[in-house]
């Protein structure tokens, strides 16, 4: 019981204590960014060891403070700290972060101010589940343009609206910000500031390995962000690691959006323009038990092992995100029974279409009447998503949503049918193989890679999304290879464009 509640606790708080080793080697990147500070500040600052990390690191300081809302670790630091020489210019209390007047407590601190931290690593929805009150104020927060933007969504990191908060107190001071924090929360962070034109100078991402550091399986960095003065260009460099001093990439901000590559941006946003060709997601069908069988043509089984024997007329040779990103040419190893060949198509005339398939669908309707996802509901039975002439052209070019590379392949029939992919997966549809080895190999090409990461962050959980594949004009992109001729070639075989087409291709000449 006690052990469930400690845990409870540790979950409320983003409880994880910075090891005395990282908290040193942040204070050492500080140090050598050149800053010294005469206020050392640890918002949430738990048992205190980047406060005393940062103490002894700039023992020059004037004043420290920490705050730390858990009674038992406020005390734990009180008591370390009771025999440090320097014990009467630290000062280290119990306070809730949302309610404490950071702009008035910081406001009186003398300059340069330096917040250094690591605030709880938990969402809003972590928290809301286990009915916690560890949440800002919305009424606070909201009276601050810009932060629906953030806390309107439904799911925020409680870090964001803490560096947030503290990033508007700490705007125009000669001061510094040093957190460990989700990457991503540096990230959006920058992105407010320089959406709202707050001066930062060189800001820097260095990546920590959470994994070592905190057991935590997220990508994590500590973000040095220098306040006051003017932004130089708004782009900030991310580093491998702690004390590495070449940038793997540089992060940046244009046209209102976050770039995951600045260089590679700015070397190509010539390519960005309009959609050529009809990007499309596999098929959605939330039943993998029902709808996927194993086994090679006529030869049908559940996963389970159970022979099917069903006509083959639904049944479509299929490939998800994991065989496309691990073959060079990809093998379907299941078949997809596909319900409707539309969005929306009446079920029911497959019981005389295919007698046998609409017995098994009876057979299974429990199991897929159970489908909880709204986009089921009023729809005729047994109905899927993501399904049109597109799903069956006879060839694609496809890639993998989940994976974090850019690496599209060629998928052509099998077995006498066209393949299928499932919702895990993008594509375009093509009508010949030529087309879709052409189409491939644009996209394969080192101008599209480098488009195409200038944009994907890779530890998100889906890097590549349609938005994002849809950016790339291969018109533009055909041009700059040099394909024209060839492209122009397949633009004239074609019949007419549009969505029914076998091909995605949407431009005519
Ligand atoms: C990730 S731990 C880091 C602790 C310390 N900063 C360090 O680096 O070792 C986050 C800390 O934030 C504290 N915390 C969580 N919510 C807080 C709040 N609303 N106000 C103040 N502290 C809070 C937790 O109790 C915990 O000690």
């Amino acid at each position: 019981m006690q052990t469930t509640s400690r845990l409870a606790k540790k979950v409320e708080f983003g409880d994880f204590q910075t090891p005395i080793g990282l908290a040193r080697a942040v204070v050492a990147q500080v140090a050598a960014s050149g800053f010294r500070p005469a206020s050392i500040v640890e918002p949430s600052c738990g048992i205190g060891n980047m406060l005393v990390a940062a103490a002894n690191g700039f023992p020059e300081f004037l004043r420290a403070v920490g705050v730390e809302v858990q009674p038992a670790y406020a005390e734990a630091l009180a008591e370390r700290l009771s025999g440090r020489g320097d014990r009467e210019r630290i000062r280290a209390f119990r306070a809730n972060f949302f309610e404490h007047d950071w702009a008035g407590s910081l406001g009186q601190l003398p300059e340069p101010v330096l917040v250094i931290g690591n605030p709880p690593w938990v969402t809003n929805a972590e928290l809301s589940t286990s009915g916690s009150g560890n949440l800002p104020q919305k009424s606070n927060f909201q009276r601050h343009a810009g932060i629906d933007a953030i806390t309107g969504k439904s799911n925020f990191d409680i870090s964001e609206a803490m560096l947030l908060h503290l990033a508007r107190a700490l705007a125009g001071r000669n001061a510094m910000l040093a957190m460990l924090c989700k990457t991503n929360v540096a990230r959006k962070l920058l992105m407010h500031l320089w959406q709202a034109g707050t001066p930062v100078q060189e800001p820097a991402l260095y990546r920590i390995d959470s994994a070592a550091a905190f057991n935590a399986a997220v990508d994590a960095c500590l973000l040095l962000c220098r306040f006051g003065g003017t932004t130089a260009d708004l782009t900030a460099p991310v580093f491998a690691a702690l004390g590495v001093s070449r940038p793997a990439e540089r992060i940046g901000f244009r046209d209102g959006r976050l770039l995951a590559n600045a260089e590679m941006h700015d070397r190509w946003r010539h390519l960005e323009g309009e959609e050529v060709y009809r990007w499309r997601s596999g098929i959605k069908h939330d039943c993998t038990d029902v709808a996927e069988l194993s086994g090679s043509f006529g030869a049908w089984r559940t996963g389970d092992g159970v022979a099917v024997d069903i006509e083959p007329d639904l049944l479509f040779p299929m490939l998800k995100a994991s065989d496309l990103g691990s073959r060079r040419v990809p093998v379907p190893r299941r078949w997809m029974l596909v319900t409707q060949r539309m969005v929306g198509e009446d079920t029911s005339k497959i019981a005389t279409a295919a007698p046998r398939t609409w017995a098994y669908l009876q057979a299974n309707a429990e199991r897929l009447d159970r489908r909880a996802s709204v986009i089921y509901k009023n729809r005729p039975r047994f109905s899927m998503f993501g399904v049109g002439d597109y799903s069956f052209a006879p060839w694609k070019v496809g890639i993998a949503g989940l994976y974090k590379k850019i690496d599209f392949k060629v998928i052509g029939p099998h077995e006498g049918k066209p393949v299928v992919l499932d919702d895990t997966c993008y594509f375009v549809p093509c009508e010949t193989q030529a087309e879709a080895e052409l189409v491939a190999s644009l996209l394969n090409s080192e101008p599209a890679r480098e488009f195409y990461s200038a944009f994907a962050f890779w530890d998100a959980k889906r890097p590549i999304t349609v938005e994002l594949l849809r950016r790339l004009d291969l018109r533009k992109l055909a041009t700059e290879l040099g394909y024209v001729d060839k492209f122009a070639l397949l633009n004239s075989v074609k019949g007419s464009p549009g969505d029914k087409a076998n091909t995605g291709l949407l431009w005519r000449e």
